[in-house]
């Protein structure tokens, strides 16, 4: 996920482009880059941090030019440096791209190009496009650029300029957003409206497999294979903020559906066209796994309760014996830790003091850690010996929630990558995972659907004081997030509970009308959920239920239901998340709470 704008008219672009850009920030912050078309030569300029140091630096430099492209970076292929940042260029400096996305074939591109001679400098995915453009280049940059795209497998939105010809602006959309804002003797391109919408609100909104040619009075549209296309103009009448959001009322809300696409970008590059799990990310050798005789999956927050299906799926398929635990407490207690553990540590951002604290202590004590992490040249994931990145993109709202469904499926595909090396997972379960993995994404999508039914659950709890949140199994572990989510941005209080555990005390505090959210997913458990939702409908209870279709019988003791379509119990949590948070959003929402963010909350806890 990253930001790029493009400007092609009669006015000095570098201000512009940087301005552009802030807009963007929030889809990506780690470096920021321009590249700038005037005197017949392109002009580069590019720096690892936030906007400021790029504006900094170019402060007092002669960058004058009336075409140009720009970028925000959130590192995939490459950690944050000067180098790897965009716009990246050909060995001439002729031809500068920005991009957007991922290009999942560019490790055999760029040895093809080696092979013809071609010098790389940076890391990145996104360098292949440049040169790959210059392989192409018979002196026609549009003609260039639908060559090369032909060429490339994966997402990308692209920002193309050229020294000879210097008149035109090429941008190419497939599987990341552009779009192409229309004015009066200029014109631009942006991933998202708010880059833009100061100078004009008429855009054209680019879809998958079309190119724009920009000039400043001319905007040509066709597909990559050259075919012209008609398209109506889009006037903006939202205000810059909400334009932020997409359109969305909130980052949580926005990021809640983007999960569908982060499930897939984190999935996709992984499983290969024979549907085998690749993961070049980790390393580790069968001899080394053989001789891991216990896991630890450390975490806090939302990362350590992704981290308890990891647990799950490790004993079950792996068969090594795994202790999760809260960072925090995990450090302080007796680590039997020794160069045969393996750590899994799991964090969004990578920084989370006692998840980092964690990390070095093992690694002093010689164990091996892999780090499931979503920011690409985070500490965490510079220190850990294998990295394993959640392709999420950037998560704004305090309260994380595509970050978790990825560090799941990541979990997930870890289990299974560890399981096939060590040979201890049957091609039955493993291709049942894997087929389930595959349908998660567009059963999400399906789920989110069904906001208008859990708007009308969060219309029945939204005023509770208490809300109890009861599962068995993997249930239990999905029911803990459901309760963080609920209590971190509306403050009402909420646990979760065993669900068998409630009788033991807890269920003393169920009075007329406490909520109750019942996770009730897992087949094998599903008969002792219900004899425990008839426990607390008993005491009076007001009882949501998550079930899977099918089991429609749960409407006779539930109050509302929610149903999950299905899919292998090893992965409801992906699926059962998804109405718990849009029930914390909404009961958030109901109650006028500041959702994105929360009172007394950070999104990186770099302290102890
Ligand atoms: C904070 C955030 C949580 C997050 C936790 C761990 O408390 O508010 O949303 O789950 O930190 O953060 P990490 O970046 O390590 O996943």
């Amino acid at each position: 996920m990253c930001g790029i704008v493009g400007y092609i008219g009669n006015r000095n672009v570098a201000e512009i482009l940087i301005e552009g850009l802030e807009k963007l920030e929030y889809r990506g912050y780690d470096s920021a880059g321009i590249a700038v078309l005037g005197n017949d030569e392109v002009k580069v300029k590019k720096y690892k941090g936030r906007l400021s140091v790029l504006r900094e630096n170019i402060q007092n430099e002669d960058i004058n030019g009336t075409i140009g492209i720009g970028h925000t970076r959130w590192a995939t292929h490459g950690e944050p440096s000067d180098v790897n940042s965009h716009p990246h260029t050909n060995s001439t400096g002729s031809i500068a791209v920005v991009h957007n996305g991922i290009i999942e074939n560019y490790m055999k591109i760029k040895q093809q190009l080696q092979e013809k001679g071609y010098k790389f400098v940076s890391e990145t995915d996104t360098e292949v496009i440049s040169h790959l453009i210059d392989y192409h280049f018979e002196g026609d940059l549009v003609e260039a650029v639908k060559k090369a795209v032909a060429d490339l497998e994966g997402a990308y939105a692209l920002g193309v300029i050229n020294k000879d010809n210097p008149d035109r602006l090429v941008a190419v959309r497939k599987d990341s957003p552009l779009i192409v804002g229309v004015g009066e003797g200029e014109n631009f391109i942006a991933s998202d409206i708010p880059a833009i919408l100061k100078h004009t609100r008429k855009v054209y909104i680019l879809e998958d497999g079309e190119m724009a040619i920009l000039e400043k009075d001319k905007i040509e549209l066709m597909k990559t294979d050259g075919t012209p296309i008609k398209k109506d103009v889009y006037v903006v009448n939202w205000d810059v903020e909400a334009a932020e959001k997409g359109g969305y009322d909130h980052f949580m809300l926005k990021e809640i559906y983007e999960q569908p696409k982060a499930i897939r970008d984190t999935l996709s590059p992984r499983v290969n066209n024979e549907n085998e799990i690749r993961l070049d990310d980790i390393s580790i050798t069968k001899e080394e796994l053989d001789r891991i005789n216990r896991v630890y999956i450390i975490a806090c927050g939302t990362a350590y309760h992704a981290g308890l299906l990891g647990k799950i799926l490790i004993e079950k398929y792996v068969n090594v014996p795994v202790i999760a635990d809260v960072a925090s407490e995990f450090r302080y207690g007796n680590t039997f830790i020794d160069e045969n553990t393996l750590m899994i540590v799991v964090s969004q951002s990578g920084e989370t003091a006692d998840t980092l604290a964690a990390l070095r202590l093992a690694k002093e004590k010689g164990a091996r850690v892999i780090a499931v992490t979503n920011v690409v040249g985070s500490t965490i994931s510079r220190e850990a010996d294998d990295v394993f990145y959640t392709w999420a993109g950037p998560e704004i709202a305090v309260a994380s929630t595509k970050a978790y469904t990825t560090q799941l499926v990541s979990l997930a595909l870890i289990a299974m990558q560890m399981a096939t090396i060590k040979g201890t997972i049957t091609e039955e379960d493993y291709s049942g995972i894997l087929n389930g993995l595959n349908k998660l994404s567009k059963q999400v999508k399906s789920l989110l659907e069904k906001e208008d039914l859990v708007k009308e659950a969060a219309k029945e709890i939204y005023n509770a004081e208490h809300i109890f949140y009861i599962g068995r199994g993997i249930d239990y572990d999905v029911a803990r997030e459901g309760a963080l989510k609920l209590k971190e941005i509306s403050y009402i209080h909420c646990e979760a509970m065993p669900a068998g555990e409630l009788k033991h005390g807890t269920i003393a505090l169920i009075e007329e009308g406490t909520p109750v959210i019942a996770v009730a997913t897992q087949e094998h458990l599903y008969e002792k959920m219900v004899s425990n939702i008839k426990e607390v409908k008993a005491r009076g209870a007001y009882v949501i239920a998550l079930a899977k279709e099918g089991n429609e019988d749960i409407e006779e003791t539930a109050d509302s239901v929610i149903y999950i379509p299905e899919v292998i119990d090893e992965l409801t949590s992906v699926l059962n998340v998804i109405p718990l948070q849009l029930l914390a959003y909404y009961v958030a929402v109901m109650r006028g709470c500041d959702v994105d963010k929360p009172r007394n909350l950070a999104k990186s806890v770099t302290v102890e």
